[in-house]
């Protein structure tokens, strides 16, 4: 039986911040946009065998501006086929928010009941003040028509934004969670018929209130291993473990109907996820209709550089779509993100390896296997005697990403620092850790890379970190590296994604 052995090395690499200006890349499966801004993901609804994604969009520019709601249709979650701009600013930007389906018709704007029903609820940015307002679509989301009496819930504030509604089974009635940013707070409202809200219940003012709460999201997740059992979920978008990026919390406890109470102590905080590049997400609506998977999909950037990442024609990515599952840890519940298993339909030439003899500390492991920077890698190490273990990947002349994990930290982390173009912004070059338990001695690390895109799922998505990078083309290596002993590689697969 061969095994794949790594003598302990120290790595000297030479600090040369690498400053050239490459031509833009674009990701093949991360939604990207062809042409223009794009920052959050809006209205994720599934309906009639389409899972559709609306985005935040700036139909003049690279940067941010003139927010409207543009719009993608897949079938798969990886293929996407873009359809022109759903719903488009006027005398006040379309805001983030979400979709429904008014199946039932329970609006009455539609002349019909049925799946082709959509309901978009966003923000409509005014100058001073912050409203929700509606649109409907009776062509399943190809054409809106703003309704004529919004707003539909204005509170005369500044900020009030990102309404996420969906609809409540058990009381028949619909539910939006609404954010008002600067009190670190959510409300809930109730409406049957997506026009008349009343207040119900208020959240706030716990976790991480280091930065502005945005982009609230609201659902109730099966707990794995315990039949019937079930928790509530809140996300919030705003601050993040490093104080000057964005990022993302969540909260776990129940939902009455009314208000949301949490399980854990008020100052306790869940991230999602420890890399920069994972804001703004939300989860589809009305999955139920399929398998009842429950998916979220985040703008893989930050607000800390979003705009001034290298960019030509267009600008942003969304992270790839992640199911969002529950799981009882001995520190309580916790949400596990996984890529969805779509995914597996993309994979092509595989390469797997499995208790191999590895010819050298620092050999060049598999660059002869890819020829584009766009594949999956799931790799189970045994850290044995090793301090740390990392793989470098996009590897050039002078740059790589490192993914890895340090033993004495307990952290898997993802280093971009010589990643390739990090001078566009003083905030971007970094070294972002994770807190990941070993198993009995072995790490599990899910590796997505595409072009300008890495993320890393540990131990099957207990814990997160998603980057943006920006090398050249033709950085193809990937390479293995031990430090302080040996370890063993116990399995490495790989596959290109088409
Ligand atoms: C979050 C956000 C939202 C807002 C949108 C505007 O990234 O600030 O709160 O609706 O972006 O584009």
């Amino acid at each position: 039986m061969n095994r794949l052995k790594l003598a302990g090395i120290t790595i000297c690499l030479s600090l040369i911040i690498h400053h050239s200006l490459v031509a833009q890349q674009r990701p093949s499966f991360h939604f990207t946009t062809t042409k223009n801004w794009i920052n959050d993901p809006n209205g994720l609804v599934y309906s009639n065998g389409e899972y559709h994604l609306f985005y935040q969009y700036n139909p003049f520019g690279i940067g941010w501006g003139h927010m409207s709601w543009a719009h993608a249709v897949s079938k798969d979650l990886v293929l996407w086929e873009h359809l022109p701009v759903a719903i488009m600013e006027d005398t006040v930007m379309i805001f983030s928010g979400s979709c429904v389906v008014d199946k039932n018709n329970t609006s009455g704007l539609f002349k019909k009941e049925g799946d082709q029903n959509l309901v978009a609820i966003y923000t409509a940015q005014h100058t001073n003040k912050e409203t929700q307002a509606i649109a409907y679509s009776e062509d399943f989301g190809r054409t809106f028509t703003k309704y004529s009496g919004n707003p539909v819930l204005d509170l005369n504030k500044k900020d009030f934004r990102d309404p996420k509604v969906f609809w409540y089974e058990k009381q028949k009635k619909w539910i939006m969670v609404v954010s008002l940013p600067t009190e670190f707070q959510v409300r809930f409202y109730g409406s049957a018929n997506l026009m008349k809200w009343n207040l119900l219940g208020e959240f706030g003012n716990q976790g991480n209130i280091d930065k502005i709460w945005e982009c609230p999201d609201l659902f109730e997740l099966p707990i794995i291993g315990e039949p019937g059992k079930t928790k509530w979920v809140l996300l919030i978008s705003g601050a993040h473990p490093k104080k000057d990026f964005v990022g993302m919390q969540y909260y776990i406890g129940n939902f009455d109907g009314n208000a949301f109470t949490n399980d854990n102590l008020a100052n306790e905080v869940l991230w999602l996820d420890y890399g920069k590049d994972f804001y703004a997400a939300v989860t589809y609506n009305n999955i139920s209709a399929s398998d009842g998977r429950r998916i979220a999909i985040g703008w893989m950037n930050n607000w800390a550089y979003a705009g001034n990442i290298p960019a030509t024609e267009w600008r942003g990515s969304m992270n790839f779509p992640r199911e969002l599952t529950l799981k009882k840890f001995h520190d309580g519940y916790r949400l596990i993100q996984q890529p969805v298993a779509e995914i597996k339909k993309h994979r092509k030439e595989e390469i797997h390896m499995q208790d191999i003899d590895f010819p050298g500390a620092n050999a060049t492991l598999v660059t002869t296997w890819i020829s584009d920077n766009s594949y999956e890698l799931e790799i189970k190490i045994a850290l044995n005697n090793a301090e740390d273990v990392s793989l470098q990947i996009l590897k050039g002349k002078q740059c790589f990403t490192s993914v890895g994990y340090n033993k004495k930290d307990a952290r898997m982390y993802v280093d971009r620092q010589m990643s390739g173009n990090t001078s566009f912004s003083p905030h971007f070059a970094s070294l972002d850790k994770a807190q990941l338990k070993c198993i009995n001695g072995v790490v599990t690390l899910h590796i997505l890379v595409d072009k300008t895109l890495v993320e890393v799922f540990g131990n099957d998505g207990i814990a997160v970190i998603s980057s943006q990078v920006f090398p050249n083309e033709e950085n193809l290596g990937i390479q293995l590296f031990s430090k302080g002993g040996e370890a063993r590689i116990i399995s490495f697969n790989g596959w290109k994604i088409e």
